[in-house]
């Protein structure tokens, strides 16, 4: 069975770790979408590895992991990934592959990020200044650069013409901007020879590998509420996070999505500008950063914190049809008196159940509360799900309740082994 493992809230809820942890049971692990804004973190016997580009099953030998056409790649920082892990004994070649229909962020991206950042001052977004919205930009209006189109890299070639034409523009925009097409053509051309070999029409090894019976692993970005149409417009990110984001992102079926699998923290958190209608703004906000150490893997910013929103998991549940969720850092949550679980906002004299579209109308929800119990014997590094204070068992069976939706997998720590697996809440086929 193929499966997709998503964010279901805001980004960060621990993807990376949950990929490694299930990259034993498939034979491709693909990404759909995003760059290297995204930060992703695996532990290996405390060994700390951070993915921004590359699918986190490749620390695992004999798993091929796919950057698919639906994400924007940075060439230097997929570079300098692919270094830092050979610095570490783990090698890629032969088993990572590029689409060549992936879009290319650029220098005039990045540049660009920044300066609309600054412009849009009060009404900044809060990006990751990694050229991410621009480069979908250009990818929408039709005149971004792909990777396979450095097959051609002759003066007077297409690319060529594309790249002076697209610094021109950027330059017009940024007036104290000294980019010169020629540089940036420069080196594209010194990458190229190293970026050739593992450049492919992924889908088509994607459609032969699912033929000859490899299970594929669909690896989201950013999650469902950062998602460019579903997500808290405009403060998200330019690509879909959710689900169907990994048939156009990797140009599979979307019959090929077997099952979804929700990553969700036991609270919540947030990096960047917009509504989080339980953030926290006290001590128990500081908590939850300091215990759950919420600063971001890419840029190092303080994450907001804040209770679980069922409200918000149960609209990512509907949107992207999760079947189950991989609840983590449950460990973060020991020794609280109690724990709070957003089941409605209140707006005005309103009681919702339903995530509004309108983001403006979000900002100006206020949670409503349950509040349960908390456990005072911790849950860290637990493994088996009877031995976990009987508090916290009542606490997810609760979030399963008002969520709809299962929690198969219980992290309980960062490490590959502190995680509780149910096999009984989901089909036999999920797990191998
Ligand atoms: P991702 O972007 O969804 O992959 O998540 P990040 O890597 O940005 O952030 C998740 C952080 O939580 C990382 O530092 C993980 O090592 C850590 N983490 C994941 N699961 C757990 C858990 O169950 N307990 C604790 N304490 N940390 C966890
Ligand atoms: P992972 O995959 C959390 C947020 C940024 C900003 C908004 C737009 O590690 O969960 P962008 O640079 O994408 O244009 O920024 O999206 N953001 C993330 N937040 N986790 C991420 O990735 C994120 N990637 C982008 O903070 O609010
Ligand atoms: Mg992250």
């Amino acid at each position: 069975m193929n499966l997709c493992v998503l964010g279901a809230h805001w980004g960060d809820e621990g993807k990376g770790k949950i990929v490694d942890l299930l990259t034993p049971h498939f034979g491709v692990v693909a990404r759909y979408q995003g760059g290297h804004n995204a930060g992703h973190t695996v532990y290996v016997q405390g060994e700390k590895f951070v993915l921004h580009l590359i699918p986190s099953g490749i620390l695992h030998d004999g798993v091929t992991c796919v950057i698919g056409n639906g994400v924007v790649v940075d060439l230097t920082a997929l570079f300098a990934e692919i270094d830092m892990l050979a610095s570490r004994g783990i090698d890629v070649s032969g088993r990572l592959l590029v689409s060549d229909k992936a879009h290319l962020i650029l220098p005039y991206h990045r540049e660009f990020d920044v300066l609309a950042e600054a412009r849009r001052g009060e009404r900044r977004i809060g990006t990751t200044s990694r050229g991410i919205g621009p480069a979908y930009e250009d990818k929408i209006a039709r005149r971004g650069v792909r990777v396979g189109d450095l097959a051609d890299l002759s003066p007077d070639g297409p690319l060529a013409s594309a790249i002076r034409e697209n610094v021109a523009a950027r330059n017009r925009l940024i007036h104290d901007s000294a980019m010169k097409a020629d540089d940036v053509l420069g080196a594209l051309a010194e990458l190229w020879p190293r970026l050739r070999p593992l450049v492919t029409d992924t889908s088509l090894f994607l459609h032969r590998a699912m033929k000859e019976g490899r299970r594929v692993m669909f690896e989201g970005a950013q999650g469902a509420l950062l998602d460019i149409d579903h997500g808290s417009y405009p403060f998200v990110t330019s690509s879909n996070a959710t689900a169907g984001g990994a048939a156009t992102g990797l140009g599979v079926p979307p019959r090929a999505i077997q099952a979804v699998l929700g990553v969700a923290k036991a609270y919540i958190t947030r990096v960047g500008e917009g509504p989080l209608p339980t953030e926290l703004f006290d001590e128990m906000g500081e908590r939850l950063r300091e215990t759950g150490q919420e600063y971001g893997a890419s840029t190092g910013r303080p994450r907001r914190c804040g209770w679980f929103d069922a409200v918000a998991t149960r609209y990512a549940v509907r949107i992207n049809g999760i079947d189950a969720l991989a609840l983590t850092k449950l460990d973060v949550l020991d020794g609280l008196d109690e724990v709070k679980i957003c089941t409605a906002y209140r707006r005005g004299a309103e009681t919702i159940t339903e995530m509004p579209g309108d983001t403006a109308q979000l900002a100006a929800c206020e949670p409503v509360y349950e509040t349960m119990p908390g456990w005072k014997t911790p849950t860290a590094g637990i493994t088996e799900y009877d031995r976990l204070p009987v508090e916290a068992r009542r606490y997810i069976a609760r979030l399963e309740e008002v969520c709809d939706v299962p929690a198969a997998v219980i992290s309980t720590g960062s490490d590959r082994q502190h995680t509780i697996i149910r096999r009984d809440t989901i089909a036999a086929e999920w797990f191998g």
